[in-house]
């Protein structure tokens, strides 16, 4: 049994994420997370929400609330909406959390002891028709890299390179379009990641199994010129985190914070322990997870993220990592997505162009969003979603091949055999072929879902229930049972049989339509068919089963083309 510590990219506080931030980060670490605990591994599971910075004020102002009371509640929000689309969270914390505080603090003040921390003076953007100081996201300009003219001031969502806000060329304010911008004196720490540099590559370097698309991204910053730059870990904000050394006072630091991207990814370490808090363990439980001198020597940590968070997670949070000097764990393997896009263009938040998870879930199951969203996950490529697609993917693999082979076995055998696995007959040559042919699948399929290779898994797994169907259709216990009863009633046991195992190998993909094949089966052993001649055997004859409401209905044309224009741009 392995330990397995996952962490899915920390979603931002302020509203409510589209499908494709789903399918970046949050969905594919969760069906990995499922699959690790079916095999029976030891799994930590975080994610949270992501709360500081600029855009939490400017959106609880907008909200009209205070800032605290406002990512309280969308924590909540995005608490339940997780909840329905089974992201199986061990825990989802909050950025904010005092366990993030004294954590980020402590991180702190770990780096300036070990002299990596040093002090700036310098002159920052200030909008005076905002009254503010206008960090990262909130300047936009031309990018001085690519030339991109929607730049932000935190990085370029273009060329992905991470940029100062005064690096922009023609800057205004996004938050009032304004250009009347000055340039105005504060104080900042700035973490010393030019000094690191050596350690990063090194690490980087010994990370030969990641993707290419993760360390092409990595080792872009890290050698580009000037791609490793010293990087302002604090702002000028209310809201945050307050500068600290520790649990001391940071002298001339006052009434400043911490950047948000110098707090998030301390919350990974931080949300866990908030679940060894929730359930009442004390730090020795989170440590196990996160410390390689506490327990976490075995421990093997998968980060999911999309590719514009790779940065982040390959310098700067490895650099508060290697630079506290403490043995905290690094990541181990780094799985990253590139984008989806929507309907011939890409998703929208500000305009409100794609579907939202809360409105995905409004007019759908979740099983359906999450098989076609894994099915065609953007990994080697930019994906696009398109309702003809979707309504594609859930007619066909999930009713026409899934569906209808539960529900044709389970009627078929109680009409002709009652609502118990009937006990006649013994596998024959086609069966002996079926259940070699479904062992290898498996195994093909273990081995692209512990490699996270999302599509080829999804892929194989349809493969299984394709299998399923041709054993049926060449089978034809409907026949069979004219001639041979004895023969159709070993068929049937069997195809019973494989829904149990569809109903556990789909579970990561499909936790819902599994849980109602493993209630309709009247079972509850989830246990893996490692050893496929078993699995096909564990339901005994005389087992009670009934036929289960249809576990999928069709998408018609109309709802389709009602959903495309419906959700073609500004929410309402
Ligand atoms: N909130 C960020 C985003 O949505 C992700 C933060 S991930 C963390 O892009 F590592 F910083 F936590
Ligand atoms: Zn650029």
């Amino acid at each position: 049994m392995a330990r397995i510590l996952i962490t899915s990219a920390i979603p931002y506080i302020n509203g409510i994420k589209h499908l494709g931030n789903l399918v970046g980060s949050q969905l594919p670490a969760d069906l990995f997370a499922r699959f690790n605990r079916a095999m029976g591994h030891e799994v930590m599971f975080i994610c949270a929400t992501d709360e500081h910075g600029t855009p939490a004020e400017l959106a609880a102002a907008k909200a009209g609330k205070p800032v605290a009371e406002y990512c309280a509640e969308m924590h909540q929000v995005q608490a339940e909406i997780a909840r329905g689309f089974r992201l199986s969270f061990d825990h989802f914390g909050r950025s904010s959390s005092a366990r993030n505080h004294r954590l980020t603090q402590h991180f702190a003040g770990k780096l300036a002891e070990n002299g990596l921390i040093r002090e700036v003076s310098e002159k920052m953007i200030f909008s005076i028709d905002d009254n503010r100081f206008l960090p990262d996201r909130y300047i936009e300009g031309t990018c001085p890299n690519c030339g991109y003219d929607s730049a932000r001031g935190d990085q370029c969502d273009n060329c992905t390179k991470q940029l100062d806000p005064t690096d922009l060329i023609n800057p205004h304010s996004t938050i009032s379009g304004s250009t009347n911008l000055e340039m105005r004196e504060t104080k900042h720490l700035y973490l010393m990641q030019r000094a690191l540099k050596d350690k990063l590559e090194a690490w980087i370097d010994s990370k030969t199994d990641w993707p290419v698309l993760t360390t092409s991204i990595a080792k872009k910053w890290l050698n580009d010129g000037d791609g490793l730059q010293d990087r302002g870990i604090t702002r000028d904000l209310h809201w945050g985190i307050p500068v600290m050394k520790g649990d001391q006072p940071w002298p001339g630091m006052e009434g400043k914070v911490f950047y948000v991207w110098f707090d998030a990814p301390i919350e990974y370490i931080a949300g866990t322990a908030e679940w060894a808090d929730a359930n009442g363990l004390g730090d020795e439980a989170w440590e196990r997870w996160w410390r390689t001198d506490k327990g976490a020597a075995d421990v093997t940590y998968y980060q999911f993220m999309g590719k514009d968070n790779v940065p982040f997670h390959t310098l700067s949070f490895p650099a508060t990592i290697l630079g506290s000097g403490e043995p905290w764990k690094l990541v181990d393997y780094l799985k990253s997505f590139n984008y989806l896009n929507y309907d011939g263009g890409q998703f929208s938040t500000s305009r409100g162009r794609g579907v939202f998870m809360d409105q995905a879930l409004s007019i759908l199951p979740a099983d359906y969003w999450r098989w076609w969203l894994l099915s065609h996950a953007p990994e080697s490529s930019d994906a696009e979603f398109t309702w003809e697609n979707f309504q594609a993917s859930v007619n066909k693999d999930l009713a026409d091949v899934l569906g209808n082979l539960v529900s044709r076995v389970t009627k078929f055998a109680r009409s002709k055999f009652g609502e118990v696995i009937p006990a006649g007959g013994s596998f024959g040559a086609q069966e002996t072929a079926l259940i070699a042919d479904i062992g290898a699948r498996l195994r093909d399929y273990e081995g692209h879902m512990a490699a996270m290779e999302v599509r080829k898994a999804a892929a194989e797994l349809r493969a299984i229930w394709v299998a399923g169907n041709e054993y049926l259709q060449a089978a034809a216990p409907w026949s069979v049972v004219k001639t041979d009863p004895e023969q159709a009633q070993a068929q049937v046991r069997l195809a019973l049989n494989l829904i149990r195992i569809y109903a556990v190998i789909s579970a990561p993909f499909i936790p819902d339509a599994s849980a109602a094949m493993m209630s309709a089966l009247n079972c509850t052993d989830w246990s893996w068919p490692a050893d496929t001649p078993a699995a096909m055997r564990l339901l005994p004859p005389g087992h009670a089963f009934a036929v289960p409401e249809n576990l999928f209905r069709k998408i018609t044309d109309e709802e389709r083309a009602d959903w495309q224009a419906r959700f073609a741009g500004i929410r309402n």
